[in-house]
């Protein structure tokens, strides 16, 4: 029988097995936020409030098999804990990248946590433009009389990444956004935006440096980089007009619930929208 998420669900993989299966990811994930509050207190300490916002989500079980189907993969509990390395995520949104360096090199040095893998598309962006600091990393915990070592994906972002990464998971990412005939210069556009972004946020990086003096003198780039963003911005918003399905329903897919500066997801309710 052909693998299809309803099949899936109906048959494969039950809803109870699932919740079962997922708690120890849970767990780890929960770990994996404890010991996040503490490098960020040890963060405090030098630098005023780093962290934007902090979510987390852990993988539907619809989400889980039709990514395993995407990879040609049997939905199996196996394959899911062989091949997913981000069935629990949590992202960390920072001000400034030099904050994001900091807790990337506390998480590395100091989670107590060994770093499975490392994808920096801050270093190297993606062709899209896409960037952030991938990390994953392995937390020991208990299913039973078994100690697993499950993976825990933390993507760290700065605000214009995560601004950056919203707008074009809405348009552009895989499946869903646009489907017009300027989806591929819609896509260009994006990438040149996430160039200008950056520049855009190391000038205001160095506005935090510096002093008010040295920021007076980086204004007139300010002005032009903004311009040429507006003018961009400008030309999408005429692509809005001529293509009403722009505004059609996308799924939002935020089930989670906010406690200080942290959007925290439930067991099976939460994801990232991208
Ligand atoms: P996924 O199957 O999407 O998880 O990709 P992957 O396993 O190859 O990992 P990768 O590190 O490349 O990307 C993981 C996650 O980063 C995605 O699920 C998105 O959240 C985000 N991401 C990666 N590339 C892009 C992109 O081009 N645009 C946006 N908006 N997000 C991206
Ligand atoms: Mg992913």
């Amino acid at each position: 029988m052909t693998q299809t998420i309803e099949t899936v669900k109906e048959n494969i993989w039950t809803e109870e097995a699932y919740i079962e299966w997922i708690r120890p990811y849970v767990q780890a994930m929960g770990q994996m936020m404890g010991r996040i509050e503490q490098l960020e207190k040890v963060m405090a300490l030098s630098s005023e409030e780093p962290l934007h916002h902090v979510k987390s989500r852990i993988k539907t079980r619809e989400s889980i098999a039709g990514k395993l189907i995407e990879k040609g993969l049997s939905v199996t509990a196996d394959n899911a804990e062989g091949y997913l390395k981000d069935i629990a995520g949590i992202r960390l949104v920072f001000y400034f990248e030099s904050d994001l360096r900091r807790m990337a090199a506390l998480l590395k040095q100091n989670s107590g946590y060994a770093l499975l893998k490392e994808k920096d598309y801050i270093e190297c962006p993606k062709e899209s433009g896409y960037r952030s600091l991938h990390l994953i990393f392995e937390v020991a915990v208990q299913r039973g009389r078994q100690l697993l070592l499950l993976p825990v994906e933390i993507q760290l972002r700065t605000v214009g990444m995560d601004f950056w990464a919203g707008m074009e998971h809405r348009l552009c990412y895989k499946r869903g956004g646009v489907r017009t005939a300027h989806r591929g210069r819609i896509m260009e556009d994006f990438a040149g935006c996430a160039r200008l972004l950056a520049a855009l946020e190391r000038k205001i990086e160095k506005y935090a440096r510096d002093s008010g003096a040295d920021c007076a003198a980086g204004e007139g780039d300010i002005a032009i980089l903004l311009s040429s963003c507006y003018n961009r911005s400008q030309e999408s918003a005429q692509d809005k007009i001529l293509h009403p399905q722009f505004a059609g329903k996308i799924k939002e897919g935020e089930n989670s619930y906010v406690s200080g500066n942290r959007q925290i997801s439930a067991l099976r309710q939460g994801r990232h929208a991208e």
